[in-house]
């Protein structure tokens, strides 16, 4: 008999066919997000789930899963699933590291230029005709070169944007609860601070951590008044690692320069301020949104739902 698989959201590229090669797949095509009852619903007798991060895997879907074998994430990021209630009922939980590291690490870069060579304002003005001719004052942002890029996570994705840091001539700073060794911090020509030293450090600041109980609410009015004034803040692994409110305080304020988000405490709602601000590059969540990754992403989980059909570990297990 063929196992049957629920897969969320229609996916780019050619995984959903190969998993109808071996699978009965049942597919949401609907251009939304399941609300969690339907997935309740739909997950009995299903071998496999193949999700996203907008969908709540949590106690009552897995209970209700009574035949999951994997929860193949379509993320890197597995915040949205239960993983210890998954792994205690021996159901696989994968994810999609590495395919999306440049792209992600890429969007990162794009908004840190785009707010400190203000980009967007400078863009609309050139639209709307305001442009009379070159200018020395015109658009003065902010020069990189020199300055400390301090990145809070380093791993796959902070490595990578670490890199395109010194190749910006950034002094790059990072901290991470797991210290690098020395040979390796060496090859990237970073150097580790502990959390509170790069706080003070940094005039850029970026986060590549993924959201876990340690990490909710990490950037607070603490941590914020203790950043250099003038500092941007920069995230694109998860809204909640930063206290939203406290962001908005410290953007009127002038304390920060700009920030530039791809995720939100609440998303998709976000501070209604935060759309009024100029200092303020606003994304919605696309750090891994280029054809080539979704469709890698897309085969990445494909591949770990069938080895997992297959009764092998498969390779992207989290734990
Ligand atoms: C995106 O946020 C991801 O975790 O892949
Ligand atoms: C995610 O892939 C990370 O390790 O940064």
């Amino acid at each position: 008999m063929r196992p049957h698989i629920l897969v969320t959201r229609d996916l780019p590229g050619p995984a959903l066919r190969l998993l109808a090669e071996s699978c009965e797949v049942d597919l949401n095509r609907e251009e939304r997000t399941l609300r969690k009852e339907e997935i309740v619903a739909m997950i009995p007798g299903k071998a496999g789930l193949l999700c996203t991060l907008s969908d709540r895997v949590d106690r009552e879907v897995i209970n209700a899963g009574k035949e999951l074998k994997i929860i193949a994430n379509y993320a890197v990021g597995i915040n949205n699933i239960d993983v210890s209630y998954a792994k205690q009922n021996r159901i696989f939980v994968t994810n999609t590291p590495d395919v999306l590291t440049d792209a992600t690490a890429d969007i990162a870069w794009a908004l840190i230029l785009t707010l400190t060579r203000r980009i967007i304002p400078a863009d609309r003005f050139t639209r709307e005709g305001k442009f009379r001719g070159w200018a020395p004052g015109l658009f003065l942002g902010k020069s990189i070169q020199k300055k400390v890029l301090g990145i809070i996570g380093m791993g796959r994705i902070g490595k990578a944007v670490a890199r395109r840091g010194v190749a910006f001539g950034m002094k790059v700073v990072y901290s991470d609860p797991n210290r690098l060794g020395g040979e390796e911090e060496k090859n990237l020509s970073i150097q580790y601070l502990p959390f509170q030293q790069l706080l003070r450090a940094a005039d850029v600041l970026t986060l590549h951590l993924p959201l876990t109980e340690e990490s909710r609410g990490l950037v607070g009015e603490k941590e914020l008044a203790s950043m250099k004034k003038g500092v941007f803040l920069i995230n694109t692994a998860r809204g909640e690692i930063v206290n939203e409110k406290a962001l908005v305080r410290f953007l009127k304020s002038g304390h920060l320069a700009g920030a530039g988000l791809d995720v939100y405490e609440r998303e998709p709602a976000m501070e209604e301020e935060l759309k009024m601000m100029e200092n303020v590059v606003l994304l919605p969540h696309i750090g891994s949104a280029t054809v080539e990754v979704r469709e890698k992403m897309a085969m990445v989980a494909a591949q770990n739902i069938l080895a997992a059909l297959r009764g092998e570990k498969p390779p992207n297990c989290v734990f």
